[in-house]
């Protein structure tokens, strides 16, 4: 990693401590390796991305339908899907230095970091595992699902009959999933315990290209909408030897992440899953998950379309992109340029003097129940704007001593610095358009 990108990540993750996005989990004990916690700012940003994603893909959708199941999983559905078979990788660790490698990214039997000697290699099950009730036996082993849509493909037929869908039509969910990452590393970006957003679209076998198309345009769209940078984002295609076993064909999209080899890293994977998963189910089970095509009365196990996104990336690519430093009239500033859609506080309400604060305070009661709004007295009011640019709020409404006399306050916006007054009569209003709209054009 070379200077820059470390002092970007290590400036990144201090303000996300600093400001409340996300802690290290168990800090006081030293921290959990490759655990997070998010605070007060990032449960708020995580859940902006969430409902983005959720409206853009089920709610605003009359063909796609959405589902929670459980995290805690039955075995059997792992052994139909291949997990409990591929989902591990031979390891070999150093003796000497204690480093611990992909036994296919050595070559040789000494370590690549200090030529120690290497052990045998042993499997890593990269699935947690724990005991379903008192016994602790086999046949009380369950798993923690390592991906969210194995519960889409078992709970196929049950959605089938209880919505009536008909070809084409997805089903999506988002939620926990967990992995035993061997390097789990960077940030939020691979942890072992992380978010997905799921969906998985039912087509006619002939059809699924044509719909995988469609739905990789679909997943660029929304990531533009959440005002990523173009040239920051992109689209790779897997080559063969990539391609995970359930796959005919898969594209990733990538973000600019600055620690990753070659400059990208992966945001989130367009597969075409064919028939596999709902065959290996019915397989497994002995259940018929085919479906009833009514045109041409005839069974077919339909062909799958998956969109698969991580929620903690996705967060992550948000912050990079929106991370500046700038200087105005000479003093440094640091901004998160968020999407206002995406940013935890809309606005703050900032009074010159705390001799205003109880003006000031009858203003952020009137905004509250339309907006997550903050209010802020204390410190100089530069101290208070810089906080709130650190924070990605995006409006600043400031209570002045002529607010006294005309009613009305001033509204500052972060990226441009431009400033409106406007009566206090119509601030709601004003901040509701200004939500739906953005700030206008510069004056
Ligand atoms: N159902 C397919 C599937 O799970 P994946 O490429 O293994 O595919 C999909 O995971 C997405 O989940 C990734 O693009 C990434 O955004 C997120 N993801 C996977 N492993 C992760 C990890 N260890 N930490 C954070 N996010 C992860």
């Amino acid at each position: 990693m070379t200077a820059d990108v470390t002092d970007l990540m290590k400036k990144l993750v201090s303000l996300c401590k600093r400001r409340g996005y996300v802690f290290q989990s168990g800090e006081i004990y030293g921290g959990l390796q490759s655990s997070w916690d998010y605070g007060p700012l990032g449960v708020e940003l995580k859940k902006n991305i969430e409902t983005s994603w959720w409206n853009f893909m089920v709610s605003t959708r009359p063909d796609v339908v959405g589902m929670d199941s459980a995290i805690i999983t039955h075995p059997d559905v792992w052994k139909a899907s291949g997990h409990l078979k591929n989902f591990h990788d031979p390891m070999v660790d150093c003796l000497k230095c204690k480093g611990r490698f992909r036994q296919d990214h050595v070559e040789g039997d000494s370590c690549p970091n200090c030529g120690g000697k290497l052990t045998e290699p042993r499997d890593f099950g990269l699935m947690f595992k724990t005991q379903m009730g008192a016994l602790e036996d086999d046949s009380a082993t369950v798993y923690l699902r390592p991906e969210t849509c194995q519960s889409i493909f078992v709970n196929f037929k049950n959605i089938v009959t209880a919505t009536r869908q008909k070809l084409p039509f997805g089903i999506a969910q988002t939620g926990k999933a967990f992995r035993n990452e061997i390097t789990a590393r960077n940030f939020v970006f691979r942890s072992r315990e992380f978010e997905q957003m799921e969906m998985e679209f039912f087509c006619i076998p002939e059809e699924a290209e044509k719909w995988f198309e469609y739905w990789l345009n679909e997943r660029m769209q929304w990531y533009s909408e959440l005002g990523i940078k173009s040239d920051n984002i992109r689209t790779r295609k897997h080559d063969d030897s990539e391609l995970a076993h359930y796959a005919s064909s898969c594209l990733d999209i990538e973000y600019t992440f600055p620690f990753a080899t070659g400059g990208w890293g992966e945001l989130e994977g367009i597969a075409n899953r064919t028939d596999f998963d709902l065959k290996a189910h019915i397989e497994e089970s002995g259940q018929d998950l085919s479906y009833l095509d009514q045109i041409n009365n005839k069974k077919i196990v339909p062909f799958v379309i998956e969109t698969s996104g991580g929620i903690g990336r996705t967060m992550l690519a948000v912050l990079l992109d929106a991370y500046r430093e700038e200087e105005i009239e000479g003093r440094e500033r640091i901004v998160l340029g968020l999407h206002r859609n995406l940013a935890p506080i809309k606005a703050a309400v900032l009074p010159l003097s705390k001799k205003l604060s109880e003006n000031a305070l009858e203003v952020f009661n009137l905004i509250r129940p339309h907006f997550p709004v903050q209010f802020d007295e204390t410190g100089s009011i530069g101290k208070r704007y810089r906080r709130m640019d650190e924070a990605g709020t995006p409006f600043c409404i400031t209570y002045d001593f002529d607010s006294l006399e005309d009613k009305s306050v001033t509204i500052r916006e972060r990226d441009s610095l431009d400033q409106i007054r406007i009566p206090v009569e119509t601030l709601v209003e004003t901040l509701k358009n200004l939500m739906d709209s953005g700030w206008p054009a510069a004056k």
